[in-house]
């Protein structure tokens, strides 16, 4: 009996050992691996929109715990979104666009990384290029009338250029309201439309906000002259609320840490 004990012990420390250490492994790797995952480019969850304005969305684009931790790092941080003047490029208050906005720095945390990364390899622009994510919210009866997402002044393109390109990605659903609409997109008239799209999605080329999505669309054409068919407005959201990321691209590399809480 007096041997038996202590085997059974020394038993139960090699079951107790080999659980521990078979445990932490495979954290480990699925940690690894959620960090390091490549991203691989979908070509069967992309849609081309519109070729002019160059218009393309990408089904499921990011993960539901990518889009609630933006959210959830933006919320109470929230500032309201102000306009660019044409003239002075000077950020003002405007009726036109009454949602709130937090900037993020570029890189700011492992995820954001992921995102920053992944979105340069969809659009094949580099990640330098871009300006740090963008988070807005939009609540009831909020919106953002027609805009190009280039500048007209020219301060606002003394870093990097002007805004090229846009990466929205839409956060949560929206049940009524917040799409996004080009109203001079090529393919404007073409779209079937029914009674889920709001009146003021009725008249243009329609996007429904659709919790990890993306829209990517351009702002110039390939000669790198602005594309005025690229406005776009976001419809006021009329049941629930929306949530969007977005990430400005410029002509050439843009080196502030943190974007300027503007558009236009
Ligand atoms: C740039 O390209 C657009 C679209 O093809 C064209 O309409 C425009 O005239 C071009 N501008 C210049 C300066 O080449």
């Amino acid at each position: 009996m007096a041997s038996f004990f202590p085997r059974v012990d020394f038993l139960f420390l090699l079951l107790f050992l080999f659980f521990m250490s078979s445990h932490s492994l495979r954290f480990g790797v699925s940690r690894r691996r959620a960090e390091e995952k490549p991203f691989i480019y979908d070509p069967s969850r992309v849609t081309q929109l519109s070729w002019s304005p160059r218009a393309f969305l990408y089904k499921g684009f990011l993960t539901e715990n990518e889009c609630d931790h933006l959210i959830s790092r933006a919320k109470g941080k929230l500032e309201r979104s102000m306009v660019a003047n044409r003239q002075s490029g000077k950020a003002m208050l405007n009726e036109a666009r009454t949602s709130s906005g937090y900037f993020f720095g570029k890189r700011q945390d492992a995820v954001i990384r992921r995102i920053e990364r992944r979105i340069a390899e969809w659009t094949f622009l580099p990640e330098e290029n871009g300006e740090g994510i963008h988070v807005l919210h939009y609540g009831l009866g909020q919106k953002y009338d027609t805009h190009p997402d280039y500048f007209q002044d020219k301060f606002n393109q003394e870093n990097g250029g002007n805004r090229m390109a846009t990466v929205l990605m839409y956060l949560s659903n929206v049940r009524k309201g917040g799409e996004t609409v080009f109203p001079y997109a090529e393919a404007a008239n073409t779209q079937p439309k029914d009674e889920t799209y709001s009146e003021c999605a009725r008249n243009g080329f329609a996007v429904k906000p659709k919790k990890g999505d993306a829209l990517l669309f351009f702002s110039c054409h390939v000669n790198a002259t602005t594309n005025p068919r690229s406005v776009h407005r976001s419809c006021p959201v009329i049941e629930g609320e929306k949530w969007a990321a977005t990430r400005w691209i410029r002509l050439r590399s843009y080196e502030n840490q943190r974007g300027n809480n503007i558009q236009q």
